[in-house]
């Protein structure tokens, strides 16, 4: 339980950076009194409209959904819209944009090099198109069980800007798509079978992870993808030993 009065007084530490204006970055602080309860995202809302309407962040759905709100609260990857600060040690609150990714302004981070990760998993459904079927294709319950844990994921780059090796390594996949690659690849509907897994097969793909776990840390939804990576590995050397002894094409 929270021992913080009603209202606490912050001192908001907020990394400031507009590549087009700012020579280097600089941090700009704000001192707010926040009712229990605020949220960081409401607390942002409420310096842009009150003390600072240049200062630039992402969100959208305020409800942990969309994604949109990832950012360094004290060094940790959150979710702005569903980190109360009366949940944070101290009444100081250093504000910075994930790490990994170009800053574009402020806390706003360039995310084409995640998606471009996440495309070339190929993250949809390959199905067996030559045999479309009439209806719907189903599962069963155990079979969407299976995948519960890995739907979740809601794509805002909090375990690829808390991944070390993202930081020596930018070609790196990262943690988000391997883990919807291994979704896809649990689905009883898809086809792609384990030839796919050549792709990943590279020091920039499965093998570029030094299995630190920041990921697992990092992930508001709870998923390991950690464990995908690993379970991903199993599998392909199994797929190599296969293809070796020539049991697979
Ligand atoms: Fe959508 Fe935070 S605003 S996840």
């Amino acid at each position: 339980m929270s021992l913080k009065n009603e209202n606490t007084k912050y001192a908001f530490k907020i990394f400031r950076f507009d590549p087009d204006l700012d020579k280097a970055p600089r941090y700009d602080t704000f001192v707010k009194d926040c009712a229990r309860g605020t949220t960081v995202l409401e607390a942002l809302l409420s310096i842009q409209e009150i003390e600072d309407d240049s200062l630039a962040f992402r969100f959208s759905c305020r409800s942990a959904v969309c994604g949109s709100c990832g950012m360094l609260v004290n060094g940790a990857p959150v979710l702005a819209c569903r980190t109360q600060l009366s949940n944070l040690i101290g009444d100081q609150v250093l504000i910075e944009p994930l790490p990994n990714m170009d800053v574009i302004k402020d806390l706003v981070v360039d995310m084409k090099p995640f998606w471009n990760a996440y495309r070339k998993v190929e993250p949809w459904l390959h199905a067996d198109e030559e045999k479309e079927p009439k209806k719907e294709r189903h599962q069963s319950p155990e079979q969407v069980h299976k995948l519960d844990p890995y739907i979740n994921c809601i794509l805002c780059a909090s375990c690829y800007g808390s991944c070390p090796v993202l930081g020596m390594e930018e070609d790196y996949l990262g943690p988000a798509a391997i883990a919807k690659l291994f979704r896809f690849m649990e689905d009883s509907r898809d086809q792609r079978g384990e030839t796919f897994l050549e792709k990943v097969d590279s020091p920039q793909g499965l093998w570029a992870c030094h299995t630190i776990f920041r990921c697992i840390d990092a992930c508001p939804k709870d998923l390991r993808p950690t464990d995908t990576i690993e379970a991903l590995r199993r599998r392909l050397i199994k797929y190599r030993f296969k293809k070796f002894f020539r049991l697979v094409k």
